[in-house]
């Protein structure tokens, strides 16, 4: 009834309006809905190109962004919600059109959004994260009857709260690790949280590590009190295992916010701490760690030492009477027992055990400074002094803290503690060192191979013996310290990661003798008062990247002695006052800093090695300035969101570049760049012409030898000039490139490993047999091909008698999408080559017809395969994913049988003309031994398949999932 009221007043109001305006009416609605159509096209293609780099990118063990998944989910309610809209526009009378109108716009808008929001220009993944990952300790020595005291307290009713003691060295965390690494195993809790406290004890940090390490968040800028509500709230939800590592002050666990618990709830919480006072205080139950035995000792010290030194006699008296000198303390056991490693001569041995003797008789047993003294005998025997400052330098990190180990590596040389030579060599030299310090156990492996820790009591040990060092990182000040305490005598001072926001405008510190200042990481401090360096005339390393500063002030001018200025991250950073007078500034990096000109005085740097001017809002270098800083060795000025571009030639005279990133003006700029032959000089580059597109971009990491072509004109003799040793290369949207075997000077290179090329509207085969040999190819790991509309084949090889066995030997992952003319991926004989094969991933392809085929026809080859079955075999072939391929019809040829035992993964999706799953055949009657899993959607494809071998789909079953 309702609707045939509106339809009424319709009419009348639409006889009440003059007819053109409702026939303009009806064009505006029709103009909108395709409007919407274009928009949801665009969208859905963005959708395409994430997805599909995601492909690419996933199988790297890295985790999609939330942001990322939230977006993708929105693109596809939004197409549910499009569709229906459609379909009602479809079926709408003249008249109800009117109301649509309405909504047509407001789904248009609602696309737009969308699609604003569906550029990821900082990435699709990020590494996954470090919740609740095991330690991997090794064995632990001795100890065995504390951990089954602590595991029976975890595990019974009695006690709820236990702490457990001990000096510090005497191994309580290492037992906790193993504890902690066995409770994740089992499901006794539903979350077992590991917190380093600090020290001091910092009750708000406390809070947001606890809620950090349970997977969950707590809102910024709360007041203590809510945020303890809302943390007990939290930690009410679960049963956990608490384990708060290193607590040196007690605390009420109600101002935290943590749930005390009781054998109601089942939780538990252990401490462990180096004062029995403080777990008392706590109402912990106390477990005390002894120090090892001497029979413990021995082993653990045998262990350390290398047990070849057994073959050595003469040691025997030597070692064990260091041993008795560690005095049952497992980290000074092992720290000891490294720095003595592969050491066989017996003076040697003898004065190490005096110099240990002489320090331990000047502490007091029982006193911290029993563990102090024996890992500084560990400290002298580095006996470089180069070696003993980068390990004093690691203190400058926070307690606990995961240092990326090229991070400190660079910071080694930006302190000037690495001998100057070129950068490979200084790296190098870096990680030696690195190595060093970790087989002595000063530093530790942290949970992932690129970072390393320091001990807590190493660090407190670094931090007593080093010079004079004032460290606060990453303990939420507030405030800078006062001026008093930037006493006369301060060597380093260390900052950074707090939420420092201001510094009072006239404090102006006399640190006369001071060489490094971290401020990194007060993303909230946004000035430095102007004399605020006036009075630290030997600062030489000063780090204020990650802050809202919006300008430098003049006080650094007068900073002769600076060799490092970071400002990497300043993206408020808008005045930099004139350089000229750093006349030692060897390295300076303005990455994503938010300058729109080129710092005044540049030029005058002569010294600098190191240059960085990625920034967004740059848009010209000077002529001139590149070629005055003939030290240059790393000099990177492009990132997918800069725009800046130079020109080679300005680069040539730079005889010590050995990193080199930029945008160049054109393909004649590159090629005259590449027959100068300054690339060979380089050990890595990047090198820009033409627009890339976004997603591209955020592929490339850690750039190697790559080449990047956006827009160009390339193919014929001599149209691109490529480097000999390219390893990457981009091709995009070069409207008449027409294939690989086209470049002539890429014939000639030998090292090329992963290739993309996207959006060509030409480009009909990858590699032309006809033209070209293949033998440039053969090393190449990744191929990536994209909305490529002529592509018919990967390889022509038409007319050639032999292919050679060894093209795409090397490949290990080929993707492929939106490539709407090509029928088959591969031919039986291409398949050959493709033993290193791991990952294949087809989407969007409109006629694909085949993976695997027959060159030719199909007959020529039946006749014999009717009575026997071919296998085809990809022994590496780990994931197969086919999706949306609406032609699809074969896996591989009938009969034929895919060998491929390390299938983990078979995703078969949209393929509706797919009739068969080749994984199972009378050769191969049970699964791939790898599989995992099979996905399949629709569900009824599942059903609708059909098997030459009756057992196959009961073997499979078992596999399979649907969407
Ligand atoms: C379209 O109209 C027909 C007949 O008027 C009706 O049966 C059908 O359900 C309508 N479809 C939709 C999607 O509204
Ligand atoms: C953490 O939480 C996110 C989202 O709530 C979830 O996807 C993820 O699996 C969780 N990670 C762990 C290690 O529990
Ligand atoms: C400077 O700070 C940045 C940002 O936190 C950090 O990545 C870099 O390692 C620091 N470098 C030095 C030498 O401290
Ligand atoms: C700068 O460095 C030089 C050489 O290391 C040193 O002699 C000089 O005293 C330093 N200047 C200041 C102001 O510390």
């Amino acid at each position: 009834m309702a609707d045939i009221a509106t339809l009424i007043l319709e009419i009348i109001k639409c006889m009440a309006t003059p007819t053109c305006r409702c026939v303009d009416y009806h064009r505006k609605f029709k103009r909108d809905v395709e409007d919407l159509k274009s928009k949801v096209r665009d969208l859905n293609s963005r959708k395409k190109d994430v997805e599909t780099q995601l492909d690419a990118e996933v199988c790297l063990q890295k985790q999609v962004k939330q942001q990322v998944e939230d977006w993708l989910q929105d693109a596809q309610r939004i197409n549910v919600e499009i569709q229906k809209v459609e379909r009602r526009v479809d079926n709408a009378s003249f008249l109800s059109r009117a109301r649509l109108g309405k909504l047509v716009r407001e789904k248009i808008n609602a696309v737009d959004t969308i699609l604003q929001r569906g550029r990821f220009p900082e990435g699709l993944v990020v590494n996954k994260p470090a919740t609740a990952l095991p330690f991997r300790e090794e064995n632990l020595e001795g100890e065995v009857s504390v951990k089954e005291k602590i595991w029976g307290y975890l595990t019974g009713n009695e006690v709820q709260m236990i702490g457990v003691c001990g000096i510090g060295g005497v191994g309580k965390t290492t037992i906790m690790k193993h504890i902690h690494d066995e409770l994740l195993l089992e499901s006794r809790f539903d979350k077992v949280i590991w917190v380093t406290v600090s020290h001091p004890l910092n009750v708000v940090r406390l809070q947001y590590e606890i809620a950090k390490r349970m997977n969950e968040s707590l809102l910024e800028n709360e007041d203590e009190q809510r945020r303890a509500l809302e943390l007990k709230e939290m930690m009410g939800r679960v049963k956990y295992a608490l384990i708060l590592d290193d607590v040196w002050q007690g605390f009420m666990l109600e101002d935290v916010g943590i749930l005390r618990p009781a054998v109601e709830n089942g939780c538990k919480i252990v401490i462990t701490s180096r004062k029995v006072d403080v777990c008392k205080s706590l109402g912990c139950e106390i477990v005390k760690v002894s120090p090892l035995s001497k029979e413990e000792s021995l082993n653990l010290f045998l262990d350390k030492v290398g047990r070849d030194i057994l073959q050595v006699p003469e040691l025997e008296g030597f070692w064990k009477a260091m041993v008795e000198e560690c005095a049952g303390l497992p980290l000074a056991v092992v720290v000891i027992a490294r720095s003595m490693k592969g050491v066989t001569n017996v003076r040697e041995w003898r004065h190490a055990l005096n110099e240990l003797r002489r320090r331990v008789r000047a502490t007091a047993e029982g006193s911290e400074d029993e563990i102090f003294e024996r890992l500084k005998f560990s400290y002298d025997r580095l006996q470089d002094s180069n070696i003993q400052n980068c390990f004093l330098s690691c203190s400058l990190y926070a307690e606990d803290y995961e240092i990326r180990r090229d991070d400190l590596v660079e910071q080694w040389i930006d302190e000037g503690l690495i001998e100057e030579s070129s950068r490979q060599v200084m790296l190098d030299n870096g990680h030696f060192i690195l190595n060093k310090l970790e087989n002595n156990c000063l530093l530790e492996n942290g949970h992932s191979k690129d970072t390393i820790k320091m001990h807590d009591v190493v660090r407190d040990m670094a931090l007593r013996i080093g010079p004079q060092f004032m460290v606060k990182a990453r303990v939420r000040l507030t405030e800078i310290p006062d001026e008093h305490e930037w006493t006369k005598n301060l060597e380093k001072v260390s900052l950074m990661e707090n939420r420092i926001s201001d510094i009072p405008l006239n404090m102006c510190p006399n640190c006369p003798i001071l060489t490094t200042l971290m401020l990194q990481g007060n993303s909230k401090l946004s000035q430095i008062p102007d004399c605020f360096f006036a009075n630290m005339q030997g600062l030489k390393c000063l780090n204020l990247s990650e802050t809202s500063i919006e300008s430098l002030p003049h006080s650094i001018c007068d900073l002769e002695n600076l060799t490092t200025l970071l400002l990497r991250d300043c993206r408020q950073l808008k005045h930099v006052p004139c350089l000229a007078k750093l006349k030692a500034l060897k390295k300076l990096d303005m990455f994503k800093a938010g300058i729109d000109v080129v710092p005044e005085g540049i030029d005058m740097l002569v010294n600098l090695q190191y240059l960085d001017l990625c920034c967004p809002k740059l848009v010209e270098l000077p002529t001139q300035i590149l070629s005055n800083l003939s030290h240059l060795q790393h000099l990177t000025v492009y990132s997918k969101w800069t725009t800046l571009k130079i020109k080679g030639e300005e680069v040539r005279g730079l005889k010590k570049l050995e990193t080199f990133q930029a945008q160049l003006y054109d393909l004649q700029d590159l090629n005259n760049y590449v027959k100068s032959n300054h690339f060979k000089r380089l050990s890595n580059y990047q090198l820009v012409v033409g627009p890339v597109d976004d997603f591209f971009d955020s592929f490339i990491n850690n750039f190697s030898k790559e080449i990047s072509l956006g827009e160009c004109e390339i193919g014929g003799e001599d149209s691109v000039v490529l480097p000999d040793d390219v390893e990457d290369l981009w091709i995009y949207r070069c409207r008449k490139f027409r294939s690989l075997s086209d470049i002539y000077s890429l014939q000639k290179t030998t090292e090329l490993r992963r290739c993309t090329i996207a959006e060509c509207e030409e480009i009909e085969c990858v590699v032309d047999m006809v033209t070209s040999s293949s033998s440039f190819i053969n090393n190449l790991e990744r191929l990536w091909l994209d909305k490529l509309p002529n592509l018919s084949v990967a390889v022509n090889v038409e007319g050639v008698e032999a292919t050679s066995p060894h093209i795409f030997s090397n490949l290990n992952l080929f993707l492929i999408s939106e490539c709407s003319t090509m029928k088959r991926l591969f031919s039986f004989e291409l398949l050959q080559g493709l033993q290193n094969l791991e990952d294949i991933i087809v989407r969007n392809c409109q006629q694909m017809e085949e993976i695997i085929g027959w060159e030719g026809e199909e007959e020529n080859h039946t006749a014999n395969a009717t009575t026997t079955t071919t296998t085809f075999t990809l022994p590496k072939l780990r994931r197969l994913k086919l999706h949306n391929l609406p032609e699809l019809k074969i896996i591989c040829p009938t009969r034929g049988v895919m060998v491929c035992d390390s299938l983990h993964k078979l995703q078969i999706r949209e393929c509706p003309k797919l009739r068969r799953i080749p994984l199972v055949g009378n050769v191969r009657p049970s699964p791939p031994a790898a599989l995992e899993e099979i996905h399949i959607e629709p569900k009824e494809l599942w059903e609708s398949l059909e098997w030459d071998d009756p057992n196959a789909k009961n073997v499979l079953q078992p596999f399979v999932h649907f969407f």
